[in-house]
């Protein structure tokens, strides 16, 4: 099996020293046999994300433009490469855009079962930072969840699914609420465009428990 791989390159320059890099990267993967494919993100129409939960509660963006297709690229990659030039020590401006943009995906843990590498390129401080930013994001969308947890905690005793917050509905206020105060249709209405998460949530943890 041909495993793709995708680099998004996040830096405000075309063909700067993150593309460069991440181009070697992805022609190593190429010559194992890989489909790489590099995306830079200036190159992209990229919009910030408004905060409307619009994908929440229907599962799709309310903004249309080229983060729309680069989402179906980063599902459908076996492996994806998270690379970002250092600014300000963090990560460039069009890769925050890009992140904040996959909020539906830390709630769907789009990228379980994917390799995810991160690659950052600075000139004196806060590279560490930037690779430590988008290993957590790739984290928080599911890459290697189980594996980072057995590796900080040693075992799985129990994984507390949906310990967090639910939108309050019908408002769409955007008021939240602890989870345990929830009704069953407020549950339901969140599952309901949710399906596999309790897919992944239950069977992933049982596979892993040592
Ligand atoms: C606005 C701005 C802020 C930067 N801040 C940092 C920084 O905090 N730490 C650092 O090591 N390099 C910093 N740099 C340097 C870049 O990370 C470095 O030049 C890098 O090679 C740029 O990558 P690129 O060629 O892909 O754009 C900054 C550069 C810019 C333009």
């Amino acid at each position: 099996m041909t495993l793709r791989i995708l680099g998004i390159v996040g830096s405000p320059r075309k063909g700067g020293n993150t593309e460069i890099l991440t181009e070697h990267l992805l022609k190593g993967a190429a010559e194992m046999g890989a489909e790489t494919e590099l995306v830079s993100l200036s190159d992209l129409n990229l919009n910030y994300c408004r905060g409307c939960h619009h994908c929440l509660e229907t599962g799709v963006c309310a903004i249309s433009d080229d983060v729309e297709s680069l989402k179906e690229k980063l599902l459908r990659a076996d492996g994806i490469v998270l690379a970002s030039s250092t600014q300000a020590q963090t990560i460039s401006g069009n890769m925050k855009v890009f992140i904040d943009r996959l909020l539906l995906h830390v709630f769907k843990q789009s990228l379980q079962g994917k390799y995810v590498v991160s690659v950052s390129v600075g000139g004196f401080y806060g590279m560490d930072k930037v690779t430590k930013y988008l290993n957590d994001t790739a984290w928080a969308m599911g890459a290697n969840m189980a594996e980072k947890t057995i590796k900080t905690f040693g075992k799985i005793d129990i994984l507390v699914n949906n310990a967090a917050i639910m939108l309050k509905r019908p408002t769409k206020t955007h008021v939240m609420q602890p989870s345990d105060q929830i009704t069953v249709e407020e549950w339901d209405s969140v599952m309901s465009f949710l399906p596999e998460r309790p897919w992944f949530s239950t069977t992933l943890p049982q596979r892993q428990r040592l």
